[in-house]
Order: C-alpha cells, then sequence, then structure tokens
C-alpha cells in the first residue's frame, strides 16, 4: 500500500489543469446502460471509482474500452442485471446502476450499500422514488431487488435533496410512460451534466438545475458523444493548496461558475482571487495569515460538504476562532482526530467544528479514512513544517488524478512510496 510524502512550507506557484468531475462521469457512465448504441464520453478522470464503474458496467455486459480520457461504450445488449456485493462496498455510487438497469431491462439487483466513514448514507429515497414510478422493490439478503414491465410517470418528492437519488430517479424516469416530476431534486452542477447527456441520446428532460425537474418518458435512447463538466471539488482543493500555503496559482480548466461558494468563502480569509472564464487565479501571498471565517456545508448552490475538510484544514492555521456546520453529512469528521496530531486546535461540537487557529502546523504520520479527509490531509501537510506522511492513499486516487504530479508543478515536495 502506498503512502503519500510531504515536506511542507513551501509556496505553491504556477498553474494546475483540472481534470472532468468525477461526480458527473460516475452517473454519466452508469446512465449509458440505458440505451443502445456507442456514446463517446471524453475528459474523464482517470481515478479508481471511474475504474470500478467501467468493471462494473463490463459485468453488466457492456463493452466499455477507455483509452487515457476517452471512454467508449456500448450496451446494446446486458448479460446480468446484478451489481455484486464485492464492487459496491467499493464503491457507494454503483448504486447508480439500479434506476437504468430497472428502467431498461425490467429488472435490477444492486447490493445495499453499507456503512460509510463520512456517516450514514441511506439510499430510501431512491427505492421510493423507483417504487412511485410502479416498480415493485424489496431487501433481502443485502440486496436491493427491483422489478417492473415498464415504469410509469409520477409525482416525486424528495425529503431532502440527495444528488445519486436525484441521478438515479432522473435516468429511471427517461424511459417511463409518462411524465414524472421530482421536486425538492438536487440542482449540483453534476445533475445538470447527466440531463444534457441524456438529452442527448433523445431524452425529455427540463429543469435539471432547479428544485423541480420534469422528465418526459420516451422509448429509447440512442448513442452520443459527451465531454464530462471540470471537476469542481478538485479546482476548489487546489484553490485551499494555494491558500494555505500562501501561495499564487492559477486553476485552469474549470467552471468558475461552479465554484462560487468556495472562492467567497476563500475572498473572506483574505485571499486575492480573480475570475476568467476557464480559470481561478489566487494570490494568499501578500495577505498574510489567512482569516478564519464561518462555514455552513449545504446542498448545491450551498458550500459544498465535499470541501469541507479541505477547509478545516485551512482554518487550522487562519487567524482567530473559526466555526464548521456540517449540514449534509453529520458526522463527517474523521480528518479532525488527524489534523489535530499535526497540532491543530479543533473540538467537535455535535455537527460543528471549533478550530483555533494556530501559527504552524507540524507534519506527523496521519491516516486518511475517506478521499476529502485525504485531500484536507494533504493540504496540512502542504502548509505543515517537516514532513507528514498520509497512509492509505487508495482513498485518495479513488477521487483525483495525478495528486502529486499537479502539486509537484506548483512546487510541492511531495511523493508517493510504497508503505
Ligand atoms: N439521504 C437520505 N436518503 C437517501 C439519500 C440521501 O436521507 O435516500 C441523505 C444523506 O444521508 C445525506 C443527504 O441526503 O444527508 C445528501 O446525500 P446525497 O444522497 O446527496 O449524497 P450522495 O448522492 O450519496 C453525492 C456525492 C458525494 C457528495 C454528496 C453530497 C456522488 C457519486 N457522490 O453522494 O461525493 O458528498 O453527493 O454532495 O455524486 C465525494 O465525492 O467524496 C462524495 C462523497
Amino acid at each position: 500500500m502506498d503512502k503519500i510524502v510531504i515536506n511542507g512550507g513551501v509556496s505553491l506557484k504556477g498553474r494546475v489543469r483540472v481534470s472532468g468531475a468525477k461526480n458527473s462521469a460516475l452517473p454519466i457512465l452508469a446512465s449509458t446502460i440505458l440505451g443502445g448504441g456507442e456514446c463517446m464520453i471524453s475528459n474523464v478522470p482517470r481515478v479508481v471509482d471511474v475504474v470500478t464503474m467501467g468493471k462494473l458496467l463490463g459485468i453488466l455486459g457492456a463493452k466499455v474500452t477507455q483509452e487515457a480520457s476517452r471512454v467508449v461504450i456500448k450496451a446494446d445488449v446486458i448479460n446480468s442485471t446484478q451489481a455484486p456485493y464485492e464492487l459496491v462496498k467499493t464503491m457507494r455510487a454503483s448504486i447508480l446502476v439500479l434506476g437504468p438497469l430497472l428502467a431498461r431491462w425490467g429488472q435490477a439487483t444492486v447490493s445495499l450499500p453499507g456503512g460509510c466513514a463520512i456517516g450514514s448514507r441511506p439510499v430510501n429515497m431512491h427505492l421510493a422514488g423507483l417504487t412511485k414510478l410502479g416498480a415493485e422493490v424489496w431487501v433481502e439478503h443485502g440486496y436491493i431487488h427491483a422489478r417492473a414491465k415498464r415504469l410509469t410517470g409520477a409525482a416525486i418528492y424528495c425529503d431532502v435533496p440527495t444528488v445519486t437519488g436525484t441521478e438515479n430517479l432522473m435516468m429511471a424516469a427517461s424511459l417511463a410512460q409518462g411524465t414524472t416530476v421530482i421536486e425538492n431534486a438536487a440542482k449540483e452542477p453534476e445533475i445538470v451534466d447527466l440531463a444534457d447527456f441524456l438529452t442527448k441520446r433523445g431524452a425529455r428532460i427540463i429543469g435539471a438545475g432547479t428544485d423541480m425537474i420534469t422528465i418526459e418518458g420516451v422509448r429509447e435512447l440512442r448513442g452520443s458523444d459527451h465531454e464530462v463538466i471540470p471537476d469542481r471539488i478538485e479546482a476548489g482543493t487546489y484553490l485551499v493548496a494555494g491558500a494555505i500555503t500562501r501561495g499564487s496559482i492559477s486553476v485552469d480548466r474549470c467552471r468558475p461558475d461552479h465554484l462560487e461558494p468556495v472562492i467567497a468563502k476563500l475572498r473572506e480569509t483574505g485571499a486575492d482571487i480573480r475570475v476568467e472564464k476557464e480559470s481561478v487565479h489566487l494570490n494568499a501571498g501578500a495577505s498574510g495569515r489567512p482569516d478564519g471565517v464561518d462555514i455552513r456545508t449545504m446542498p448545491f448552490p450551498g458550500f459544498p460538504t465535499d470541501m469541507q475538510a479541505q477547509m478545516a484544514a485551512l482554518m487550522a492555521v487562519a487567524r482567530g476562532t473559526s466555526i464548521i456546520t456540517e449540514t449534509v453529512f453529520e458526522s463527517r469528521f474523521m480528518h479532525v482526530e488527524e489534523l489535530r496530531r499535526m497540532g491543530a486546535d479543533i473540538r467537535v461540537e455535535g455537527n460543528r467544528l471549533m478550530i483555533t487557529g494556530c501559527e504552524r502546523l507540524t507534519g506527523a504520520p496521519v491516516m486518511a479514512s475517506d478521499l476529502r479527509a485525504s485531500a484536507g490531509l494533504i493540504l496540512a501537510g502542504l502548509a505543515a513544517e517537516g514532513t507528514t506522511e498520509v497512509l492509505r492513499v487508495y482513498h485518495l486516487d479513488r477521487g483525483y488524478e495525478d495528486i502529486e504530479d499537479k502539486l509537484r508543478g506548483l512546487g510541492a515536495v511531495i511523493d508517493r512510496r510504497a508503505a
């Protein structure tokens, strides 16, 4: 198993290019099995979760080929409608094949995702929504079973806006008979990207990106090409890398409009940020130590929970006390104990972090527990005095393409070694 070794204290400088969004690529790849024909998906990040999704689609019978950041999929026939436990346990997003399998092939058996390091993550709304669309859904022996001759459009209200839930229902409803309205839908840019791809394939969807999505079902979808949107969380992570090292960096090939909540908070810390069409330039060199800011994670367009650990690292070296309130995954705080090992002064009170910034963190061996927690620890390591070793980096590899190379390109002293 690899570890990442960082010698901290270098101010990052230069330009970094953002990869395609993992959380957009995953539903888009899953949705390819909704129809026949060839789908060529470009700007797909080369990360382990994408490889896992490719494996899953292959097990189901789709023909999947990947060359660099382009994935070509043909799903004219399917051999299996079962997503096995062995894959689902390594990637919860496997649940995204549930809606497409059921809608196109009339049945699906998907392992029920189990516990997760970032808190309880039920899928009750996925199941309730599919039931509303007329499916028979039950859980047995650890598997979700769903069956329906043809789904029928329905009015679905989500108790909380769920990202993959909205995606599953939007995909399923695309092939249902009649009209589906999803209310209190998630509004994340990744939902819009999926809707754009489905629309190119012949689906009829309006309102993606708002809290009410209307889908008029069609008989079948055709193949299409699509370019995945840039990863807003990867972009945000590099912006924080610039801020925490008091550097001056440009994040290129990103969508600044998807980064507004992150840019707003970084500006509040004192960083100077300039936005262009596809780039964000951050200069935190002149402003000295960042100011502490309060943050509340919220569904889009609120501040993303997937940037909470990275901001906790930044606040650990900020001036004054900051409060971070996590409202999406209320116990997503596994990074806190590890940041404390680096000298951070953080108190957990319910779903809140009370962080009193210190002058300098000190490097230490730390353990990654999930994808974004790993990113938070890497950022802390970049700012810390001395050497930080981040263990269990397989979490990081699930969602960040070439992170050491990209950080090295900005001047960081960072290496991957066998642990
Ligand atoms: N929820 C329910 N019932 C459901 C579904 C969700 O109560 O049936 C609750 C969850 O417990 C949570 C809230 O709704 O409190 C939102 O969860 P959501 O369903 O939106 O999360 P998700 O779809 O499982 C996606 C991303 C996550 C990201 C969240 C929130 C993908 C593949 N995953 O997860 O990404 O944190 O939305 O934005 O899109 C990551 O990339 O590191 C990551 C964890």
